[in-house]
């Protein structure tokens, strides 16, 4: 049986795979295993001396075993591992699968969509686009706006000022783009800003911290309110798709404007749903008025030769008006069938 052993222990070595290695350890320490077999061939010896003598020798041999195929297991698994990592390396220069082919068509999110469709409307109508940062300061957001320091309006803007910065602040409303706009371009002017702006509400169905805002500028010599309402008119009618949706405008006071106004749109509720564009009740859209004299001679515009009108609306709001979101957060959650609802394939 000794002089067995290193035969044994390099078949063992020579094993290339588990399973191989499993056949051999049960042919020699199975239970019809040769070394099995031989110990309980000690019963048929004479001697007790033998017996003693052969069965020390055979457990020897079987612990030698028993160990050379612990050693190979360990040898041979580390092996497969590798084997299995070698294999499942990624092969970059594959072509990525189609999108079809995943089931993953992406949309398009219903607030960009309505982003997308107010700009081509004002676009059409020979408005460029302007921009500001979100974070601002006081005199764009609020003192060039005519709301000096104290003024109650500021109260209501729930702002967010920036830490070690008292006056700087995330921009309330989407009206600092006229004041920046004012200060670098000459009228005439017909811009259009879309942009977040910020403010510290609570988060409820309606409210977010965040939300978007487009604001428009008109500003020309002889613009008067008749030209806002034709253009808010036109605009509501091709927003809802209503020929002549009744819109009313109530008036109402925001210190950059005078006049001022908020705009309603006719509606009603049927089988529990909202119908735009009919029946008696009425649902704000959005704020406007003629730029107020003091925030045209604060960016060095003389009043006596222009006058305009801006607008300001949010763009979530009219997105739930327009497609019955009842719950804000929604537009947020990013919930893949939410969006498939409401997402869409094209402007
Ligand atoms: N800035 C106003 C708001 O945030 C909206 C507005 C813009 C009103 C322009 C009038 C003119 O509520």
């Amino acid at each position: 049986m000794q002089s067995q052993l290193p035969i044994w222990i390099d078949q063992i070595t020579k094993t290339t795979d588990l399973s191989q290695l499993e056949a051999l350890k049960a042919s020699l320490l199975g239970k019809s295993g040769e070394v099995t077999q031989a110990l309980k061939g000690l019963a048929q010896l004479a001697s007790i001396e033998e017996k003693k003598a052969k069965g020390a020798e055979i457990n020897a041999v079987r612990d030698s075993l028993a160990e050379a195929f612990q050693n190979q297991i360990q040898i041979l698994e580390a092996k497969a591992i590798e084997q299995k990592l070698n294999a499942e390396s990624l092969d970059v220069t594959l072509p990525s699968p189609s999108f079809t082919q995943v089931g993953a068509i992406g949309r398009i999110h219903p607030l960009t969509a309505l982003k997308e469709e107010i700009s081509d409307f004002f676009q059409k109508r020979g408005f460029t686009f302007a921009e500001g940062p979100e974070v601002d300061d006081e005199w764009h957001n609020f003192d060039a706006l005519n709301i000096p320091a104290h003024h109650p309006a500021r109260q209501n803007h729930d702002t967010f000022f920036i830490e070690g910065h008292p006056t700087h602040l995330l921009r309330t409303h989407t009206s600092t783009v006229q004041i920046r706009s004012l200060a670098t371009q000459k009228p005439p002017l017909r811009l259009i800003s879309v942009g977040r702006v910020y403010r510290s509400d609570d988060l409820d169905a309606t409210h977010t911290p965040m939300f978007h805002q487009i604001e428009g500028l008109v500003l020309d010599k002889d613009i008067n309110m008749g030209h806002l309402k034709g253009l808010i008119r036109e605009f509501c009618s091709t927003l809802f798709g209503v020929a002549d949706v009744p819109v009313r405008f109530r008036p109402s006071f925001f210190p950059f404007t005078e006049p001022s106004a908020e705009v309603d749109i006719a509606c009603t509720k049927k089988d529990g749903k909202l119908v735009i564009g009919k029946g008696g009740d009425w649902l704000e859209l959005l704020g406007c008025g003629m730029v107020h004299p003091n925030v045209l001679t604060n960016c060095g515009v003389d009043p006596l030769e222009y006058q305009g009108f801006a607008f300001g609306m949010g763009l979530e709001r009219l997105c739930m008006i327009k497609n019955g979101i009842v719950d804000i957060r929604q537009l947020y959650d990013g919930d893949e069938s939410w969006l498939k609802h409401f997402g869409s394939f094209g402007f």
